[in-house]
């Protein structure tokens, strides 16, 4: 089976594809036909080596998927069942070893190409409104990046919570992109900390969700209310340098967060509930999942630079077959 190999750490051209001998399940564990494997950020960071991503080398790139069970090992039996997964080495193949207990059902509604996209990226989108921040109705909310895997599916959970999205973005093309998926405000890296202040009476935003980084941070500090709350979820434009704590109580002691999704899904319960919030809202149609590019398993540099480079809207798959 062919899979993405990563031979050291370094710039997308480390990623190539090779031969590899197919994996044998296990005990609780299930060899997967991967349909559609998600590009993600943190396949960039583990890409580079940049802690606390880096691991092992080499390794099969990749951690998020969908598909079909092909064989189980001992104690299991799930053969011909549609799975998807987030946070399983590996996924960048043909071919992947997923544990039993990592594997949720996709319901026949639910292409898996769309249950491959939703994984990461919605699950975080799910965790940061309704558990680091439950946005309550009428609340203004900053959500940078709008047009990018989290935001669109962000500004949609928060909009459906009643939440007032205030949407950053690069283009017009990704502003209206952002305006589809329910922002009420649209704006610019340079200007929304004035646009959450004018919305709000002069109050500012309720909380910020920022997975941009270095490059906003100090102006989504500026732009949160008395006691709001700074969610930095990750860093697309770089690492956040030290805070200097003291600038939480001259903003108005604000809160600063730094989640992340393991975090989030501590049990099996965790990510079966929160998966199933997700499939259920897409067959409802009330959750729309944009793929902005498939890329074939030899193109996976490729999905890595266009989406470094802010070439990309929505989600990025790899369709390995
Ligand atoms: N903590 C967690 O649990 C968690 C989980 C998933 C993802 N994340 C983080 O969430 C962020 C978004 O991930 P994603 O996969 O959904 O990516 P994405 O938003 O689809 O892509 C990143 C976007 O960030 C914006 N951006 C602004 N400045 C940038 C810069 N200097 N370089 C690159 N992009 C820049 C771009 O949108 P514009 O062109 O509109 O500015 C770009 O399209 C990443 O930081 C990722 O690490 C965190």
């Amino acid at each position: 089976m062919r899979a993405v190999i990563a031979e050291k750490h370094g710039g997308p051209e480390v990623l190539r594809l090779a031969e590899r001998d197919a994996p044998v399940p296990g005990p609780g564990q299930l060899l997967v036909d991967v349909a559609a494997a998600g590009v993600n950020f943190a396949d960039i960071y583990r890409r580079q080596g940049l802690p606390p991503y880096a691991g092992d080398v080499p390794y099969v790139a990749g951690l998020e998927g969908a598909g079909t069970v092909a064989a189980a090992g001992p104690g299991t039996d799930r053969v011909g069942d549609r799975v998807a997964w987030t946070d399983v080495p590996g996924s960048y193949a043909e071919q992947v070893i997923v544990p039993a207990d990592r594997a949720v059902g996709v319901p026949e509604g639910v292409d898996l190409e769309v249950a491959a996209a939703v994984m990461l990226q919605g699950m975080t989108a799910h965790y940061l409104s309704s558990g680091t921040y439950p946005v309550a109705r009428g609340e203004a909310v900053v959500v940078h990046a709008a047009a990018g895997g989290v935001g669109l599916l962000l500004t949609q959970m928060v909009t459906r919570r009643g939440g007032v999205v205030i949407a950053t973005t690069s283009t017009p093309e990704k502003a209206e992109l952002a305006r589809n998926a329910g922002a009420a405000h649209l704006a610019g890296y340079g200007d929304f900390g004035a646009v959450a202040r004018e919305v709000t009476g002069g109050d500012g935003a309720a909380v910020v969700y920022d997975g941009v980084g270095r490059a906003t941070f100090d102006d989504s500090l500026a732009a949160l209310r008395r006691r709001g709350y700074m969610v930095l979820y990750g860093a697309a434009s770089g690492p956040v340098p030290p805070l200097e704590l003291q600038r939480l109580a001259t903003g108005g002691s604000l809160y600063v967060t730094r989640p992340t999704l393991v975090s989030y899904i501590t049990t099996r319960d965790d990510l079966v509930h929160r998966a199933d919030d997700l499939f259920s809202w897409i067959e409802q149609g009330t959750l729309a999942v944009r793929i902005g590019g498939r890329y074939p398993l030899d193109q996976a540099a490729r999905a890595h630079e266009d989406l470094a480079a802010r070439r990309t809207t929505g989600k990025l798959i790899l369709l390995p077959r």
